[in-house]
């Protein structure tokens, strides 16, 4: 059985001034039902995370380079990482993908380096609206898990997030259909791969335009264990709204 879990992506966004949206979490959120993550931007994770410790929410970085040091000018490691307090780290967003042009190898490598220093990676995959509207989708999702996710994961360490790419910031989501068609497809993928053990207990995280309004309806889905979210992931408000609806 998959973990619940809540996962915030702050993106490029926060300054100390955000920090106290954390406070608010925490206060609000003591004992939350399902896992809580916010990855803020690397120059917060270490102040977040002093502040977020002993409480029930956990934090993580949103990329991190595929070796453990050297001369990568602006990068940053999974050891670095963890000793900035993070225990997950998200790979292979579209919008690393897309910006530094991360492929299913680079992904795959990032998170052989993440679970490797004891992170949690949280793979990301997803279509373009053009790899939709063709009928691409489970064929393009199928082979972004099969390169970007290394043979030796476990159900503990890895994480897949579902983000089609045109949900991304747009207020607009899959049909219900189309979230539990891709997850049912997800899933069927990783027990296929890994086996029942590990293949069931990954957690598939919907990402997309996730709010308050449409997290119950897509968190009642089948195969979905919870969500990505990003602009509503900013404000405690709003996320803590998410948190009570998984
Ligand atoms: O990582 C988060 C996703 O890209 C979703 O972002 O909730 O702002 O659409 P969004």
């Amino acid at each position: 059985m998959a973990q619940k879990l809540a996962a915030g992506n702050w993106k490029m966004n926060g300054t100390e001034a955000s920090l106290a949206e954390i406070d608010a979490m925490i206060a609000a959120f003591p004992a939350p039902g399902c896992k809580v993550l916010i990855c803020p931007p690397a120059t917060l994770l270490d102040r977040l995370s002093t502040r977020a410790e002993g409480s029930a929410i956990a934090t993580g970085a949103q990329d991190c380079h595929m070796n453990a040091s050297g001369a990568h000018t602006g990068d940053i490691s999974a050891e670095m990482i963890k000793d900035a307090g993070g225990t997950y780290v998200i790979l292979g967003h579209s919008e690393r993908r897309t910006d530094h042009g991360e492929t299913d190898e680079i992904v795959n490598a990032k998170t052989m380096a993440a679970t490797g220093a004891g992170l949690i990676a949280v793979v990301c995959v997803g279509e373009t609206l053009e790899q939709r509207d063709a009928g691409e989708t489970l064929d393009l999702v199928g082979t972004q898990l099969a390169g970007s996710i290394p043979e030796a994961v476990t159900g503990q360490n890895l994480v897949v997030a579902y983000e089609p790419v045109w949900a991304i910031g747009t207020g607009r989501i899959p049909t219900i259909e189309q979230i539990a068609e891709v997850h049912d497809f997800m899933r069927a993928r990783l027990v296929e791969r890994f086996g029942a053990e590990i293949g069931n207990a990954v957690s598939l995280l919907y990402g997309g335009s996730v709010k308050p309004s449409n997290a119950s309806e897509i968190f009642a889905v089948a195969n979905v264990d919870g969500a990505l979210v990003g602009g509503a992931s900013l404000k405690a408000a709003d996320f803590g709204a998410i948190i009570d609806a998984l």
